[in-house]
């Protein structure tokens, strides 16, 4: 799909007629990271997954990009798709992008689930950490970026213990092209906080976490649900950065008893 100047791989799948479901994988992976809720939600609801721009098979675009781009791409699948409005799930970078997107278009979302994200914008630390990460591309592209990375997205014990599990998600790291990693890492480091907008929020929220989440702990989701008015909280024991990857059956269970709870209004 061409959107906004940039062709998107864009996955869907389930019955026409289902309520939409868009998923917004992590940075730097792909839909793929999708895989077992896709599974689980097909069978009922119109599922979307798409790999972000300068992740997995979609192109980077032409030049430098923000992270509005990414707002304004998934604006732009909706709008191919015609889909007035989607319940949007997103993990990691894919929930600072559903935040934003719901904070600027929210007649367009219907519901939100926020797997092991934040609100807050970068600080200097975090932005001192993505120029590190630019100096680690330039030395060793997508290949060293993923060994440096499975480290922190992954749980130890899923390290240690579940080799399919780090082969997949190192193969999704290894996808995704050095422009676009880089892409990313700048565009997020401009990232808005989305904070002061939370208590303003007036749709149904699930928040998830995964116990042992490194990169965006338990507290920062509590954070959240702590401003989110009537939000759900559901923490997935002994999951990582990826909950819904090292622990689909538990994080399959949150989200469907979520969307199965939705008002049954469009
Ligand atoms: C992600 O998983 O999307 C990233 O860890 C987010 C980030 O680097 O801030």
């Amino acid at each position: 799909m061409r959107v906004n100047g940039v062709d998107l791989e864009v996955r869907t799948s389930g019955p026409e007629a289902g309520v939409p479901v868009v998923l917004l994988h992590g940075f730097p992976l792909g839909l793929e990271l999708w895989e077992p809720q896709i599974a689980a939600l097909e069978g009922r609801y119109r599922v979307v997954a798409y790999d972000a721009r300068g992740h997995g098979k979609s192109g980077p675009g032409e030049g430098p990009f923000a992270f509005e781009d990414y707002v304004d791409d998934l604006l732009g699948v909706l709008d191919t798709l015609i889909i007035e409005r989607a319940v949007v799930v997103g993990l990691s970078m894919g929930g600072y992008v559903a935040l934003r997107f719901a904070e600027r278009e929210a007649k367009r979302v219907r519901a939100l689930v926020l797997a092991d994200t934040k609100s807050d914008a970068d600080g200097d630390a975090a932005k001192l950490k993505r120029a590190g990460g630019l100096r680690l591309l330039r030395a060793g592209g997508s290949k060293a970026f993923a060994e440096s990375s499975l480290r922190t997205l992954l749980s130890h014990e899923a390290l240690q213990g579940r080799p399919e599990v780090v082969a997949k998600v190192r193969g999704m790291i290894e996808a995704c092209p050095a422009a676009g990693i880089g892409g990313a890492l700048v565009a997020m480091a401009g990232r808005t906080d989305t904070t002061g907008w939370l208590e303003k929020i007036a749709v149904p929220v699930l928040v998830l976490a995964g116990e042992k989440d490194a990169l965006t702990p338990p507290s920062d989701a509590k954070a959240m649900v702590a401003r989110i008015p009537g939000s759900r909280y559901v923490e997935i024991p002994r999951a990582g950065h990826l909950s819904n990857l090292e622990d689909p059956a538990a994080f399959n269970e949150a989200l469907l008893g979520f969307l199965a709870g939705l008002p049954a209004t469009k």
